[in-house]
């Protein structure tokens, strides 16, 4: 053989090595934040990290901008809300379609891919309160793009929670659909299969431990079970597998056995729950992309392995904590773009952290180390604070779950002064107790961090050309430090 051949080939298996690593990741990209960062960060972010395809829940404007000529594949959410109006008309979808797909499509050069139409409408904490919209705006949505000459480019799917369907058995082998809502995701899934169109299913493994203190810890992640579950043949070692394949199993039962299933939504939180740690978090996700990685699929269906988008990108301080205080912290990055424990994406490469953050200057707001403790303002103050801010990360089993009352304190004066930006007087709205420092107050030896708010007016100004060229040495060193610090820190507690 002639060494132009060889070295042909290693080149070759050394780009489809890097091929299908850079094919493979997707993310959630929410946008629940009180200081979301610019979009034009999170799509470096994305790109440096070999995420090319993302998931919003809504058209976020300028987000779809900055994900203009990407290279990065879009699915767009619509949420239950719109699903009413969008179900009453095709017209209604047809401007949707043209405001929120074609015109970015056309203008911006997105890459619009999907549309998820509604976020989980059989949730069974709905009722059936989107049972009847559903399928009509499903409908409506699918003529819109046909008649924009998206048919073939942009695909339709219902993301949908893993309560549609279950098992008798509790087996994978027993999936079927709820009796309750069979015939309507019948027709939906008939409605897809003959559009060329994938389902969407969201698992959540976190949720399994969470709901249940005796769900098995090991079944929740990947490598391997003290509690395997076999079913025929097959046997499950985790969770995701055995969920998926109730699915599966489901499908095939009714005469849908290639339907196409995309994971919308699966991950793991950081915070806000004795399970929600970045140990936890860490070993979840790692176990995620190997298979990932390694283009796996599950037993049921080894192949082709479904597309998987992660949630999340980033922590969201706004979300609801209706369903618990760890909703704030399902991000692999923290609200900074910085990261929370090492990932390896496949070849050693390694997560990197969002570049070009700027922050507010470094200052807290903490309780003053005069005032009494036993002051009868405390308790209200406390309470003001964290009813403004995010306080998740102080309740039992979180990261700041340890501190004294004192810390306590602090904690939430000081998310709420970074949270008001650090406005002149927002650390003296708490009855004389709170007194603003420069040293920061984050207890050492600790995964307790108190934090220094991202300076959105400062993004703002810089991302406008005609202001962008008055550099300025100090802050520059000042930002670039607070970027290496977080990673600093992390390292010694991973
Ligand atoms: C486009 O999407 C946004 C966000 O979901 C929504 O508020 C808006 O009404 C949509 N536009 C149309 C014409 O439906
Ligand atoms: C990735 O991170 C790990 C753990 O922090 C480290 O040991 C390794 O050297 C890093 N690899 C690269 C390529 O940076
Ligand atoms: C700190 O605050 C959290 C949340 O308000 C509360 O659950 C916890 O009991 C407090 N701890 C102390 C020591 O006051
Ligand atoms: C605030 O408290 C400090 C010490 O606890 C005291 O010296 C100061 O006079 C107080 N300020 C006001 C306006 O009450
Ligand atoms: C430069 O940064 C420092 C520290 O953030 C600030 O005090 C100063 O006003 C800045 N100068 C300019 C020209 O922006």
């Amino acid at each position: 053989m002639d060494y132009g051949m060889v070295f042909v080939k290693i080149l070759l298996v050394c780009l489809v090595g890097e091929f299908v690593i850079a094919e493979g990741l997707a993310v959630n990209w929410g946008t629940r934040a009180s200081h979301p960062l610019p979009p034009d960060i999170v799509v470096k972010l994305m790109k440096d990290n070999g995420i090319d395809k993302v998931k919003l829940f809504e058209v976020v404007p300028e987000a779809m901008e900055a994900l203009g000529n990407s290279g990065i594949q879009v699915m767009v959410g619509i949420p239950n809300e719109l699903l009413a109006p969008l179900a009453s008309s095709v017209r209604v979808a047809e401007d949707w379609v043209s405001q929120n797909v074609s015109s970015y499509i056309s203008r911006y050069g997105v890459d619009v891919r999907y549309v998820a139409i509604g976020n989980e409408p059989f949730l069974k904490t709905y009722k059936d309160m989107f049972s009847g919209t559903i399928y009509p705006a499903l409908e409506n949505i699918q003529a819109a793009l046909i008649k924009a000459g998206l048919g073939r480019q942009v695909k339709v799917t219902i993301p949908i929670n893993a309560d549609v369907y279950q098992t008798e058995s509790g087996l994978p082998s027993g999936g079927d659909f709820r009796p309750d809502i069979h015939d309507l995701m019948m027709s939906i899934i008939k409605f897809l299969n003959d559009n060329g169109a994938p389902l969407t299913i969201n698992i959540y493994p976190f949720l399994s431990l969470y709901a249940d203190p005796h769900f098995p810890v090991d079944y929740a992640f990947f490598e391997g079970s003290a509690a395997p579950v076999v079913d025929g043949s097959i046997t499950y070692t985790n969770v995701f597998e055995a969920n998926y394949d109730t699915l599966i199993w489901a499908l095939e039962k009714n005469g849908f056995p290639n339907i196409p299933v995309i994971v919308g939504e699966v991950g793991w939180p950081t915070d806000g729950d004795v399970n929600a740690n970045k140990e936890y978090a860490r070993r979840f996700n790692q176990g995620l992309l190997n298979r990932i990685i390694q283009n796996r699929g599950t037993p049921k269906r080894p192949s082709p392995a479904p597309d998987i988008y992660l949630f999340g990108l980033i922590d969201e301080d706004a979300k609801s904590i209706q369903p618990g205080n760890f909703e704030r912290h399902w991000g692999i990055f923290y609200y900074d773009g910085s990261i929370k424990y090492p990932l390896n994406l496949g070849n050693n490469r390694n997560l990197t952290y969002a570049k070009g953050v700027k922050y507010l200057s470094r200052q807290w707001c903490v309780m003053r180390p005069d005032a009494d403790l036993s002051d009868p303002n405390l308790p209200q103050s406390i309470d003001k604070a964290c009813s403004y801010a995010d306080c998740t990360s102080l309740g039992y089993g979180s990261s700041c779950g340890g501190l004294d009352v004192r810390g306590n304190a602090s904690y939430a004066f000081n998310m709420f002064y970074q949270t008001a930006n650090q406005q002149k007087g927002s650390c003296d709205q708490f009855f004389n107790l709170s007194v603003i420092t420069n040293i920061d107050p984050s207890p050492s030896g600790s995964s307790c961090k108190y934090e220094i708010m991202i300076d959105t007016g400062r993004h703002e100004v810089a991302r406008k050309p005609t202001t962008s060229s008055g550099s300025n040495t100090s802050s520059s060193i000042l930002t670039m430090m607070l970027l290496l610090l977080p990673g600093l820190i992390l390292k010694n507690f991973s």
